[in-house]
């Protein structure tokens, strides 16, 4: 099938490339020259595992292209998705200028049926505005479709190729038969594509996203209980989690959500439920949790040091707001670097992949280092503090650490060690929803000859 991508952030640029992958030829399309230039040359603008490869080969295959004229890249498309930024306004609703200005131009430039499909996360009623965007100067037949995305930064290829389902948003019979077509070879393996209307699909997104938030704000209370109680949340989550009812996934407890979805969802909902004159209590609760959990290492540090940290140099290993995306967006790593610089302490940090990310905010500001490799960052360090879950962060030489570190403290927000493995070592290791280990007093057992 013939389509046409406009926008290429994140969404369009996986959106384009997936569809490309099985056969399709896409166009995308976007205001940005250089960026433009830059995606043809073959330069991906964006850090996601597994795109770089399917990018290069569809390119090399001429089943991707890029352009910045519009009306090119629409002619012969049968259908046009429209991946546009939707900023929050200043009031905090979504600023809609982007996509109903484009849709004002398609509408001046369509000449045969299409299918123009939302695949922004959107107000509800936003497919009727955009409709009649559209319908205000077009001569031709066409139909508007709600098509969110539930793609998860760093797994994203995959979640494209392989969707737990597809829900797809229209009233039209002409709209559901070519989007049943383009989503087939996406859905072999027996998943659906759930076919609704357009408002209900729209809601269906922010629902699921408010949903999956509200599970980590209740764990990270419970969490934040089992240490008040003795409880340990590891214990607690896979307890519940084998209840099928519940599920294993999404219930661990940490520094709270960031990134540009959750905590824009989340907001956007609740301000949807007050327009319509409803107090959704469940979501305002979501926000506060997460707002405090965001800081509560810098609590157990204050807790363990005092309130005035002058004087104390920390290591962290993380910024990015989950592993395996450069993504600092919300990210919790930015609030403790703030409050810890608040109280007095200097911050040496590395992250595998958003540092680039972070170092313009600290520019100038010698309290905040951006260090080579994990083990760098360490030097001279009062503690450690782990607010990033990457792999490589897992296992690190011990001994190593210790011997660069000025003293043994280590605190977790994302419990990547065991506590087994923990009380094993001379160390003070606070983690979340766990009982702290302190065993840098252990009396060493003197070997036998
Ligand atoms: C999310 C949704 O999962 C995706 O469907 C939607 O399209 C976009 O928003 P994303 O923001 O990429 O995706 O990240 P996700 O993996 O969902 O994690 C969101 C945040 O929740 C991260 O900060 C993560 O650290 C946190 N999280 C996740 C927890 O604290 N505990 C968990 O159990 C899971």
């Amino acid at each position: 099938m013939k389509l046409a991508v406009i926008g290429t952030g994140y969404v369009g640029l996986v959106s384009g490339t997936c569809f490309a992958e099985t056969g399709n030829q896409v166009t995308c399309v976007d205001i940005d020259e250089s960026k433009i230039n830059r995606l043809k040359s073959g330069k991906l603008t964006i850090y996601e595992p597994g795109l770089q490869v399917l990018f290069e080969r569809n390119i090399k295959q001429e089943r991707l292209l890029f352009t910045t004229n519009l009306e090119e890249a629409i002619k012969d498309a049968e259908i046009i998705f429209l991946a546009l930024p939707t900023p929050p306004g200043e009031d905090g609703s979504a600023d809609l200028s982007y996509v109903l200005g484009v849709a004002e131009q398609l509408g001046k430039m369509i000449t045969d049926y299409k299918v123009i499909v939302d695949k922004s996360t959107v107000p509800v009623g936003t497919a009727e505005r955009v409709h009649a965007a559209i319908a205000a100067n077009a001569k031709t037949e066409f139909d508007v479709v709600s098509n969110p995305e539930f793609l998860r930064e760093g797994v994203a290829v995959d979640d494209f190729m392989k969707p737990d389902r597809v829900v797809v948003g229209t009233s039209s019979d002409r709209a559901k038969k070519v989007m049943e077509k383009l989503y087939n070879p996406y859905v072999r393996q027996g998943n659906p594509v759930i076919f609704m209307d357009e408002r209900s699909a729209e809601m269906t997104k922010y629902a699921a996203n408010s949903y999956l938030a509200t599970r980590i704000s209740f764990m990270n209370e419970i969490a934040n209980i089992c240490e008040l109680v003795g409880a340990n949340v590891d214990f607690v989550r896979k307890g519940m989690g084998s209840d099928n009812r519940i599920g294993q996934r999404f219930l661990f407890a940490g520094v709270g959500y960031g990134g540009s979805c959750f905590p824009k969802d989340v907001q956007a909902l609740e301000r949807t439920a007050n327009e319509n004159k409803y107090e959704f209590n469940i979501l305002s609760s979501v926000m506060k949790v997460n707002e405090r959990q965001k800081v509560v290492m810098v609590d157990k540090i204050k807790s363990f040091y005092g309130e005035d940290l002058t004087g104390k140099h920390f290591a962290m290993w993380g910024l990015a707001f989950k592993p395996n995306t450069d993504d600092i967006r919300e990210a919790p790593a930015l609030y403790i670097i703030n409050e810890l610089l608040a109280a007095g302490a200097t911050v040496a940090t590395f992250d595998p992949e958003a540092m680039e990310n972070v170092l313009e905010q600290y520019e100038g500001d010698d309290r905040v280092s951006f260090e080579e490799n994990q083990y760098n960052a360490l030097k001279n360090a009062d503690a450690l503090i782990i607010v990033t879950e990457w792999s490589v962060f897992r296992t690190p030489d011990f001994e190593k650490t210790f011997s660069i570190m000025k003293d043994r403290v280590i605190f977790d927000g994302r419990n990547v060690f065991d506590l087994e493995q923990m009380e094993e070592l001379k160390t003070y290791y606070n983690s979340i929803g766990r009982q702290a280990v302190d065993t840098r007093e252990k009396k060493q057992v003197p070997q036998e000859a």
